[in-house]
C-alpha cells in the first residue's frame, strides 16, 4: 500500500517526488524494464526501481495478475507503466520492445524476473511440461535478451540481471525441467556478459533461496516441508521478495560496474551452511 511507504494515497502529479528512496541509490534517468514484473518479487523490483527514481515498464502475459499494492503505483505515478509481453512469443517481444523504443529510445536496465515452474518427479513429466518450462524460463530470457540488448549496444551502456535460483547450482528433486531451465539461464548470462562486455553492458544474476511468493505459496503452505526447509537456513526464516529486490538494485547502480558474469546468491546461509540441520 502506499500508504505503507508514507505517500499519498490519491497521488497526483507530485507523486513522483513523494516517493520515498529506501535504497540510496539514484537512478534518475534510467529507463528500466522488469519481465515478469508483476510477479511477488518482479513487483518488488520495479517498486524499488521506481523508488530509485528510474523509469519502469513492467511487463507480463496478464494484466489481472496486477497486484492492488503494484496497482496504486501504477495509477499515480507517470513513471511506471504497464505493458503485456508473453516470452514465448517473439511477435510478442518484438511489440514490447517497441512500445519501449517509442517512449523512450532506449533501455538502461533490463531485469529477468519471468519464470514458471512445475513440480513433479522427472519420470513423471510430459515432454509437453518439459517444453513449457524451457521455453519460458530459458527461451524467453535468450528472446528478451536478443532485443533489448540491441538497444544497450546503441547507447554502449547497460545491466541485466536475471533472477535464476539455487537451482542453477544444486540439484533439488521434483524440479528437473525448472533447474535444468535455470542451469542454462545462468550459463547463457554468464555467455552473454563476455560477449557484451566489450559495449560496456554488466549481465549479472541474483540466486534466490526459499522467498515467500505465488510460485512457492502452495509448497510452503505444507507445514512439515515449511519446517524441514526453515531447518536447513542459518538465519531461520524464508526471504521476502524485498531482500531479493536488495541486491538487484545493488546490480542496478553504478556500484556494480566492474561486476559482471556474476550470481549473488540471496538464502539466508542455506547453501553456506551446505544444507546442515540444526539439532
Ligand atoms: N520464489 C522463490 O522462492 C524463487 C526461488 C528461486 C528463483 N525464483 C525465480 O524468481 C523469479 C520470480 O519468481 P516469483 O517467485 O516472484 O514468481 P511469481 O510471483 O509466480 O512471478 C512470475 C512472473 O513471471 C511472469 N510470467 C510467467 N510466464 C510468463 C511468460 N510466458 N511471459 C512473460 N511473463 C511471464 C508472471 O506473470 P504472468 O503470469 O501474468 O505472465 C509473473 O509476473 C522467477 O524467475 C523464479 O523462477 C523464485
Amino acid at each position: 500500500m502506499l500508504t505503507e511507504v508514507g505517500l499519498n494515497p490519491h497521488g497526483g502529479e507530485n507523486m513522483e517526488k513523494i516517493i520515498r528512496n529506501d535504497t540510496c541509490i539514484d537512478l534518475s534517468e534510467k529507463v528500466a524494464v522488469v519481465i515478469g514484473g508483476t510477479g511477488s518479487i518482479g513487483e518488488e523490483i520495479s517498486i524499488a526501481l521506481l523508488k530509485s527514481n528510474a523509469s519502469v515498464v513492467a511487463a507480463s502475459r496478464h494484466k489481472n495478475s496486477i497486484s492492488l499494492r503494484l496497482n496504486e503505483f501504477l495509477e499515480n505515478s507517470k513513471k511506471i507503466s504497464y505493458q503485456k509481453v508473453d516470452v514465448t512469443s517473439e511477435d510478442s517481444i518484438k511489440k514490447l520492445y517497441g512500445v519501449v523504443l517509442e517512449k523512450y529510445s532506449k533501455v538502461d536496465i533490463l531485469i529477468l524476473a519471468h519464470g514458471i515452474q512445475i513440480r513433479k518427479p522427472f519420470l513423471k513429466l510430459s515432454i509437453e511440461e518439459w517444453g513449457k518450462i524451457i521455453d519460458v524460463n530459458l527461451t524467453g530470457t535468450f528472446l528478451v535478451c536478443k532485443y533489448f540488448s540491441e538497444l544497450m549496444i546503441k547507447k554502449n551502456q547497460g545491466k541485466i540481471i536475471g533472477i535464476t535460483s539455487l537451482t542453477s547450482k544444486f540439484g533439488i528433486r521434483d524440479i528437473s525441467a525448472y533447474a535444468s531451465s535455470k542451469g542454462g539461464m545462468s550459463m547463457f548470462l554468464k555467455t552473454i556478459a563476455i560477449e557484451l562486455s566489450e559495449h560496456n553492458i554488466n549481465i549479472n544474476m541474483v540466486a534466490p533461496g526459499r522467498i515467500e511468493t505465488k510460485m512457492t505459496k502452495n509448497i510452503l503452505s505444507n507445514e512439515e516441508i515449511r519446517l524441514s526447509n526453515l531447518r536447513c537456513i542459518p538465519m531461520r526464516r524464508f526471504g521476502l521478495p524485498s531482500d531479493i529486490a536488495g541486491a538487484v538494485m545493488f546490480l542496478s547502480s553504478n556500484s556494480s560496474n566492474y561486476i559482471t558474469g556474476e550470481t549473488i546468491i540471496v538464502d539466508g546461509g542455506w547453501t553456506a551452511s551446505m544444507g546442515n540441520i540444526k539439532k
